[in-house]
């Protein structure tokens, strides 16, 4: 019988394909999705050929990462707990996604992946392949076999002739693509410990960034950026132009202590560079073109698809009506918007649309023939009604 293995080519995957074999005489399809991470990925497919693969893929699927993930979380406007960006969660119901692809066209029932029992990762890999494919059996490795610790993985691998990395193992666990990278454990783990800064790997320490700003146009069509400084780019172009850009000025650098779905808190550090520019040119496009009632619903909105986004619950039928009323609400968010970058800040300071609604005519402080100020009269008179029906019932109950 055939497995998919969700494969990186670390040493931790190494061992799990290995076991596979060893453990259930699994044939394994070692699958490595490139979803914008720096890896040498002709050097992944071969190492799962010579750990025992045999079958090896190395699928890139970056674009529709962007347009298909990433695009509606960024219209929806969804952030978890007000800080995360969700670079990592987004990626996982991708992943899961081609994994089941792959295992219907290879014949294989089951599908494995390298997530512990402690983390998100798991319950996004496995409710995203449950909700595609509920007849895949899945296997995770971390809560089933005995070997505890690197220490452990190392002398399987030696035992078994897997090739060990001969870089020195990162302290931190890291997760990465296009849209940022993510760091935890190590020295992370006392939060106490402020973060050491040689940590970044998209990013300049904020403190090192040039003394002068730069400027960033950001032009957008219904919700989706389609260039930058005038120039349009196709989406991979466009975020790694707009990386880029952030990168060198510290923008997008956070470092919190978050809600696990499993129940614990974990600290972490996340750089997402572009993704941070877009999310702020985004909302101050919003400001100009959703009317009040509107950005106020939206705001749940966000909220509840972050939520979803976080807990592994993109392919469910509240994600999918979520993204129809979203949609409704980006017909109007096209325009430009130019942000302002300085040692790691990043504000939008100038908007533009067609489809503003913003109208200087009304608003002036100067002179207008718009709007007629003895209209406001009435109009506080009826809005105030209930308080001042409710000053006179005080009133005249003190006077009893
Ligand atoms: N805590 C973040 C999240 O749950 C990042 C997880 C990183 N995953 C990893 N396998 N290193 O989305
Ligand atoms: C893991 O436990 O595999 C990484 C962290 C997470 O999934 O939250």
């Amino acid at each position: 019988e055939k497995v998919v293995l969700a494969y990186s080519g670390g040493l931790d995957t190494s061992v799990i394909l290995k076991w596979l074999e060893n453990t259930y005489q699994y044939e394994v399809i070692a699958v490595c999705i490139n979803v914008g991470q720096e890896e040498d990925f002709d050097a992944i497919k071969q190492k799962a050929l010579n750990t025992g693969a045999i079958k090896s893929y190395v699928l890139d699927v970056t674009e529709e990462f962007i347009t298909d993930y990433i695009y509606p979380t960024l219209k929806a406007g969804a952030i978890y707990e007000d800080d995360y960006l969700l670079g990592t969660s987004f990626a996982r119901p991708l992943i899961a996604k081609k994994l089941v692809e792959i295992a219907e066209n290879e014949g294989a029932v089951a599908i494995a992946h390298g997530a512990t029992g402690k983390g998100n990762d798991q319950v996004r890999f496995e409710a995203s392949i449950k909700a595609l494919n509920p007849y895949i059996k899945l296997i995770a490795p971390w809560r089933v076999w005995d070997l505890k610790s690197r220490e452990d993985c190392i002398e399987y691998a030696l035992k078994n002739d897997i090739p060990i990395p001969v870089t020195k193992k990162d302290i931190y666990s890291r997760d990465s693509n296009i849209w940022h990278i993510s760091h935890e454990g190590g020295n992370l783990e006392n939060p106490w410990n402020e973060h050491d800064d040689t940590i970044y790997k998209l990013s300049v320490s904020p403190e090192n960034a040039p003394d002068t700003p730069a400027y960033v146009e950001i032009q957008f069509d219904a919700g989706i950026p389609v260039a930058v400084d005038g120039v349009k780019y196709n989406p991979v172009e466009l975020l790694t132009v707009l990386n880029k850009a952030a990168g060198a000025h510290g923008v997008g650098i956070i470092d919190i202590v978050e809600n696990r779905l499993v129940g614990m808190k974990s600290r972490g550090v996340y750089e997402t560079p572009g993704g941070t520019l877009l999310f702020e040119a985004h909302k101050a496009l919003e400001k100009l073109t959703l009317d009040r009632a509107t950005m106020s619903f939206k705001k749940g909105v966000s909220e509840k698809y972050a939520q979803l986004v976080y807990d592994g619950l993109w392919f469910t039928p509240l994600r999918e009506a979520l993204d129809q009323f979203v949609n409704s609400t980006q017909q109007c968010v096209t325009g430009v918007v130019k942000l302002k970058l300085y040692k790691g800040s990043c504000s939008a300071v100038a908007s533009t649309s067609p489809y503003s609604l913003y109208n200087e005519e009304f608003v002036t402080f100067g002179e207008d023939d718009v709007y007629n100020q003895q209209d406001a009269e009435g109009f506080i008179n009826l809005f105030a009604l209930p308080l001042t029906i409710r000053a006179l019932m005080n009133h005249n109950k003190d006077d009893k």
